[in-house]
């Protein structure tokens, strides 16, 4: 591979865009918060969504590359779906979908469903997330210190063996009992990739002054992956994307397996989802993930969620094929704090994979014996 480094076209990074594309016909109709009855969008905590920071990273790149690291754990929700969450739910409230007094329904077993909490706890809104016997406890006491209702799928799709078949069904029958209920519809709604092209890669394209050769991101909705492809498709610039997914999930294709890493994959192929996207496309172990996790810990000082641990991993395998002085963005989705009992918790490591520490620990990390 060669160095690719181009800058945009003048004034591409920065140029003003619409938050969100709206089809023509809904656009002219097209309502702000404020004045569908709603607190204003451009004041409070769903201002702080969005510009997070982007970091050099040190334990990477052999000194011969320039790395960074966009910190999508800082969002206000402590995830990077704090992004598609607020563009689509600003999304139904332009299209007069989303009016006070509707009740929002979701399936999600993490972040969206802290982000759509935080932006209905914000706007006065009911919101339903509809979750599996997979989601970690935490993140359901996130969710209802948010105010939201969680309903608990207790068995999987029968056919797909798959919870978020299940999962969807149940929302589709939360929709129908509701006289007024909106679903995000977080895997096919274009506002989902709207939200990275006109935030994420808009940010490090703007940081970065365009010259960014290889941006790598985790997969799940492809809200992150669709969004960052448009933003370079429509802005012209050269950078190449790298799909970070999970082994066993299908969206990529190949055999469905059982994923242990919130996050990261998903069991059916998301709508979003387009043709030759990414330049390449990685598949990572649940335990590529918490190796990746745990070398972020020591060698960066930062403390990241599973999917990025996945995401630092796949970097660290391809480094060798980038060209010398390549610049290069991790996007991290979430943060490490709600990952303690698993990620990070050595008895949950040792349950599932044995004794793997070496794979970051060196014998001069070693902590001696009286810590
Ligand atoms: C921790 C984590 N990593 C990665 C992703 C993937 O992002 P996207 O849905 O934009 O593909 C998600 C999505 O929920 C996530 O929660």
């Amino acid at each position: 591979m060669s160095s690719h480094s181009r800058r945009a076209p003048a004034g591409a990074a920065a140029s003003a865009k619409p938050f969100f594309d709206l089809p023509a016909e809904v656009a002219f109709r097209s309502v702000s918060a404020a004045a569908a009855g709603f607190p204003s969008l451009d004041e409070g905590v769903l201002c702080a969504v969005g510009h997070t920071p982007l970091v050099s990273l040190r334990g990477v790149g052999q000194g011969r590359l320039r790395v960074y690291a966009k910190l999508e754990g800082l969002n206000p929700g402590g995830s990077a779906k704090d992004r598609p969450a607020l563009n689509i739910i600003r999304a139904g409230i332009a299209a007069g979908q989303v009016r006070p007094g509707t009740v929002v329904v979701e399936s999600s077993s993490g972040n969206m469903g802290v982000g759509l909490a935080q932006a209905c706890s914000y706007l006065g809104l009911r919101f339903v997330c509809v979750v599996d016997p997979r989601t970690t406890t935490q993140n359901i006491q996130l969710l209802r210190a948010y105010g939201a209702a969680v309903e608990v799928v207790e068995h999987p799709d029968p056919e797909t063996g798959e919870f978020l078949h299940a999962r969807i069904r149940r929302v589709r029958e939360i929709l129908e009992s509701v006289p007024s209920g909106f679903w995000p519809d977080q895997f096919n709604h274009e506002a989902n990739a709207a939200a990275h092209r006109d935030g994420t890669m808009r940010e490090i394209a703007a940081e970065l002054e365009g010259a960014v050769d290889y941006v790598f991101c985790a997969t799940s909705t492809c809200g992150t992956l669709r969004g960052c492809a448009d933003y370079l498709r429509e802005t012209g610039l050269d950078t190449r994307l790298v799909a970070v997914d999970a082994l066993g999930s299908v969206i990529f294709g190949g055999p469905h397996a059982e994923r242990i890493i919130p996050g990261l994959g998903s069991g059916m192929v998301p709508g979003l989802l387009r043709p030759g996207l990414a330049h390449a496309q990685v598949h990572v172990t649940n335990l590529d993930c918490v190796a990746g996790c745990r070398r972020a810990a020591l060698r960066e000082a930062l403390l990241v969620g599973g999917s990025s641990g996945g995401v630092y991993t796949a970097f660290e395998r391809m480094q060798d094929e980038l060209p010398d002085g390549s610049v290069c963005v991790l996007v991290f989705c979430d943060r490490g704090e709600r990952y303690l009992d698993t990620v990070f918790s050595d008895t949950w490591v040792q349950e599932r994979f044995g004794d793997v520490a070496h794979l970051w620990q060196t014998d001069d990390e070693r902590l001696p014996a009286w810590t």
